[in-house]
């Protein structure tokens, strides 16, 4: 590992170091209005949620790397003392970097950017039609750190009112394919939360997983688990008893299933179709197999079962394929 110590390194370095390391980072687009009535938008992705009774937000205007000198939203959030905050979506997301450009104080950012601005219910700043998902908002606290290029300042807000467009909800859920947003990371580079980026992580939230200290030796040491693989057999509260495990290989022994085959290809064909009911048949089945290919092949069936959230099938594959050790 390399090893940095901040204060011997440049402020651009830490910089560096920190947006390529924290990340993928939400976007805040940032609606504030100056006391002369001027609007201001600008992005911001130090920016994340910290409550919800009431709920928190909070972004950082930074001082600029390059001066020090203070931001417009700062200004503008330390004289009024209201903001609206937006989602930024895919759609948005060159108008939105376009709205960064820093242009001279007093020159309006929704006219730069093209981005429309439409009137809020509780707050002066005007919201970004265009967003999906606006948070009308107080500043509670503007909290300052250093005074040098790229300090950080703050801005603790409670939303007050939320407007959110019909169009992005699933079962009473904002659907991650559907508010379509986009996220900052190191550099230049953005990232799209959607499609097969997005997958699902099931929450230990009810039960008790065993935890990774309780798998059998066997399972932590196959080279055909993945560290995922074995973090979702931790999950599992009991592990499954010997008899189960014969259950399931007496179930699956008698079960007539149709056309199965034992050509060489076959279970290379069962794998790419994730079919691991006729996988672990395919071995039940297969008197030409190693102990060692035989365990190997479990292994293969059980990682099938337990990627296709069958975790039951997984475990009792995975503890029968250590009696071929
Ligand atoms: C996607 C994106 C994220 C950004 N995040 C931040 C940030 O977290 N903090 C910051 O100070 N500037 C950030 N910037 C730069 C500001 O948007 C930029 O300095 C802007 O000109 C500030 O505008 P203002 O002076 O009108 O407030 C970001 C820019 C982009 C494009």
């Amino acid at each position: 590992m390399k090893e940095y110590l901040p204060q011997e390194l440049s402020v651009p370095e830490v910089q560096r170091l920190l947006q390529g390391g924290v990340g993928p980072r939400p976007i805040a687009l940032v609606s504030t209005i100056s006391k002369d009535g001027i609007n201001n938008l600008s992005p911001f992705s130090f920016f994340n949620v910290f409550g919800a009774n009431p709920p928190v937000i909070a972004f950082s205007p930074s001082r600029r790397g390059r001066d020090g000198s203070l931001k417009d939203t700062y200004f503008n959030l330390i004289e009024t003392k209201e903001c609206v905050v937006q989602a930024v979506t895919f759609e948005m997301v060159e108008q939105v970097s376009l709205a960064s450009t820093e242009y001279e104080r007093g020159i309006d950012e929704f006219i730069k950017s093209g981005l429309t601005p439409i009137d809020s219910d509780l707050v002066k700043p005007k919201r970004v039609k265009e967003s999906p998902f606006q948070m009308e908002c107080k500043l509670l606290d503007m909290m300052s750190y250093g005074d040098g290029g790229a300090a950080a300042n703050i801005a603790i807000c409670e939303v007050i009112k939320f407007h959110v467009s019909e169009d992005i909800f699933e079962n009473g859920l904002i659907h991650p394919n559907k508010i379509d947003l986009v996220a900052r990371m190191s550099g230049d580079f953005y990232c799209r939360a959607i499609g097969e980026n997005i997958f699902e992580v099931e929450k230990p939230v009810k039960k008790k997983g065993v935890g990774f200290d309780q798998l059998p030796e066997f399972i932590r040491n196959s080279n055909v688990y993945s560290a995922n693989n074995l973090g979702k057999f931790a999950n599992i509260e009991t592990i499954p008893l010997e008899n189960a495990v014969n259950g399931l290989i007496e179930e699956v022994t008698a079960k007539d299933l149709k056309d199965i085959e034992l050509s060489s290809d076959a279970f290379r064909f069962y794998k790419e179709k994730n079919n691991y009911l006729y996988m672990l048949k395919y071995i039940l089945i297969n008197r030409d197999i190693s102990n060692e290919d035989r365990k190997k092949l479990l292994e293969q069936t059980a990682k099938c079962a337990l990627e296709s959230n069958d975790n039951e099938f997984a475990w009792k594959t995975a503890l029968y394929a250590g009696r071929f050790q």
